[in-house]
């Protein structure tokens, strides 16, 4: 082919692509013909159509923005989905996959919405939000101890509910009222009760799951690799989980939770030393979380680090006491720093919603009680196995000083229970070894939006905090954790080698190799994706290496 011919048919590409990519950038069908799809398939029009939103319904935006959790991401800018369905029962859920897939949309599924890079309510190519806000019934079952919850029940209903029952059980799940379960399980999940019992994934005993073909699977008929993969492997790369079923565990009709604040003048560099050694190998009824908050000095233009040390113990107030003198008396805890109270109102005053025993436990069931205005933040996540030294400490609090306050550190300790699964037992690998996982992100409440000057350079103190914290924290892979997403550790999915990037980091390798098989098996034409789901590739992967 002469050059010229090269050259025409280049700008004719072009030509092409241009004028293609401004109407339609992506192959499907016009959003009408999806919605009529919808409505063929029912026999209650009506009934269909009030769950249906578009862009042009003017409930459209206020749906969308009800579960996008991180506020960061509503603006303008954030690709919306072109349809929104809020199902109210499964039928409606096939009816959904049938029809996306038909018009060639993709879908994304939300729960509870605080998918920390919105990845459950954004796309940039087009899509359905299937939005399981409608689908959030608790059973919960003393006698078995157990509990079905639907997919769209918040984590706070289901600790309300569980109370309304009994205050002998709970489920040991996260901090956060407002995470939904679908994703929360689907990730793995720890909480004020990690140490004692494991991650969440490690008591769901069942699932109601759609797989792509529409076929509603429980753990029996699905097989026991599916059902793995489901618990710590994320569940939105498998298909559409209905419901989980989940075991109750035994708690103590009185928990004590206590909290001290101590800075570096009193001794924190210290004290954070030895928690680092002691609060993984202490007693499993203890688990103790740090949050570190850089501040002035008095009026000086000094700064210190405050470390707000709080606990929850599974027991009474003077055993509590009675262990923190024999292996942590640095702390310094006495009877005024502790308050008895029941396991669900520990789930109250654990919030950080300003919530205390005083508050009604239904506010944990109550949307509209939790403050959301600060949530608009960018979060990483990391896991420490071996205790930072002083000198690394000293540098760290420096490191801290040069940000400006809007910094979010958070600690919290594993060992117990984690020190017996091995990395396999679930994708989820964070086990044995790990002395505790340190979160660490930057608040832009206080900025009109995450792109202004000060935004960025906060995300620019996160990144060089991040790139400074590498010798202190797991290395080979850097560990991550799927529940705390975060697009930075890179997209790549065209051979394993790219995808080994981000996917060993969230599972190690032998967990992400036998995702990737799982996937083969139940999604074949990767019909489930997204920008780190488990990847398909065309050529098969050996076992293990
Ligand atoms: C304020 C806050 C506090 C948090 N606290 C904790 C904590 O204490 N412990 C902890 O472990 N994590 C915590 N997290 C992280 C949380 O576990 C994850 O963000 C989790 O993915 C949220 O689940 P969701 O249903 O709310 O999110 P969504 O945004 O709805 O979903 C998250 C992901 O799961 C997928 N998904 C959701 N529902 C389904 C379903 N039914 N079937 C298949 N896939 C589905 C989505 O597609 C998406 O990929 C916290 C997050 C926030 C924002
Ligand atoms: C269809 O659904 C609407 C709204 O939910 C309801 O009012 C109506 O009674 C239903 N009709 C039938 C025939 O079930
Ligand atoms: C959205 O708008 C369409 C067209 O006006 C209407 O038919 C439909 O009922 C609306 N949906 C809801 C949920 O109000
Ligand atoms: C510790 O400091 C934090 C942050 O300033 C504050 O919210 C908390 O109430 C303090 N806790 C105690 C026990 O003083
Ligand atoms: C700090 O530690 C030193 C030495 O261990 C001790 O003498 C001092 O009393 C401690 N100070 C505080 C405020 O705890
Ligand atoms: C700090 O406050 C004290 C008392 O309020 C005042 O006397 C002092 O001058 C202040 N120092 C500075 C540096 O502003
Ligand atoms: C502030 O820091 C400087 C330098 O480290 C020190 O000389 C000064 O005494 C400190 N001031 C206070 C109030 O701590
Ligand atoms: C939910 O919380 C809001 C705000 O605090 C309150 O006004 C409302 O009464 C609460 N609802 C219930 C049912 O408790």
């Amino acid at each position: 082919m002469k050059i010229s011919q090269l050259v025409f048919l280049f700008v004719l590409t072009l030509c092409f692509f241009v004028s293609w990519g401004a109407t339609h950038p992506f192959n499907v069908d016009d959003s009408e013909d999806l919605i009529s799809c919808l409505q063929s398939k029912t026999n209650n029009v009506t009934s269909i159509s009030q769950l249906i939103f578009t862009p042009v319904n003017s409930s459209f935006q206020s749906i969308w923005e009800a579960r996008v959790n991180n506020l960061r991401f509503i603006k303008p800018s954030t690709p919306k989905p072109s349809v929104i369905v809020t199902p109210i029962d499964e039928t409606q859920i096939q009816t959904t996959l049938f029809c996306s897939k038909k018009h060639g949309y993709q879908i994304r599924i939300r729960s509870g919405g605080h998918d920390f890079e919105a990845i459950s309510s954004s796309a940039v190519v087009p899509f359905v939000m299937l939005d399981l806000v409608n689908m959030k019934s608790i059973d919960v079952d003393v006698g078995k101890r157990t509990a079905w919850v639907q997919a769209g029940a918040l984590l706070g209903e289901l600790y309300y509910s569980i109370s309304q029952k009994t205050n002998t059980l709970y489920f040991p799940a996260g901090i956060c009222p407002t995470v939904g379960v679908g994703g929360y399980m689907g990730g793995g999940g720890y909480g004020t009760l990690v140490r004692k019992y494991g991650t969440a994934a490690d008591n769901v005993l069942d699932v109601r799951f759609m797989d792509v073909n529409g076929n509603i699977l429980e753990r029996k008929s699905m097989g026991e690799d599916l059902f793995w993969a489901l618990r710590g492997g994320g569940a939105s790369s498998f298909g559409i989980v209905l419901a989980w079923k989940l075991r109750l565990v035994p708690v103590p009709e009185i928990v004590t939770v206590f909290g001290v604040n101590i800075t570096l003048e009193e001794n924190g560099t210290d004290i954070f030393y030895k928690y680092q050694y002691v609060a993984p190998s202490m007693d499993r009824d203890l688990l103790i979380r740090v949050q570190l908050f850089s501040e002035f000095i008095g009026n000086t233009t000094n700064k210190t680090i405050k470390m707000w040390f709080q606990g929850l113990y599974l027991g009474k107030t003077d055993t509590l006491l009675q262990l923190l003198d024999k292996d942590f008396p640095e702390l310094k805890v006495r009877r005024e720093n502790c308050e008895e109270m029941s396991m669900v109102q520990s789930s109250l005053v654990l919030a950080d919603q300003g919530f205390t025993t005083s508050t009604p436990t239904e506010a944990l069931a109550n949307q509209s009680a939790i403050e959301r205005q600060s949530w608009n933040y960018k979060i990483k996540l990391d896991y420490v196995r071996t205790p930072i030294p002083k000198s690394g400490l000293r540098k760290m609090w420096r490191k801290i000083f040069e940000n400006d306050q809007s910094e979010m550190l958070v600690i919290y300790t594993f060992g117990g229970k984690m020190e017996e699964y091995s990395e396999t037992a679930i994708p989820y690998p964070h086990r044995a070894g790990v002395l505790y996982q340190f979160l660490k992100g930057v608040n832009f409440a206080d900025q009109t939006s995450d792109m202004t000057p000060t935004s960025l350079k906060r995300v620019q103190w996160l990144q060089r905090f991040y790139k400074f914290l590498e010798p202190y924290v797991s290395k080979n892979p850097r560990e991550a954790y799927l529940n705390y997403v975060d697009l930075d550790l890179g997209v790549g999915r065209d051979t394993y080698e790219e995808a080994s990037v981000w996917g060993e980091s969230y599972w190690k390798r032998e967990n992400f190799k036998k995702l990737i098989r799982i996937k083969a098996q139940v999604d074949p034409e990767n019909f489930f994706r997204h920008p780190q789901s488990i990847p398909v590739f065309d050529y098969p992967l050996v076992s293990t290496s």
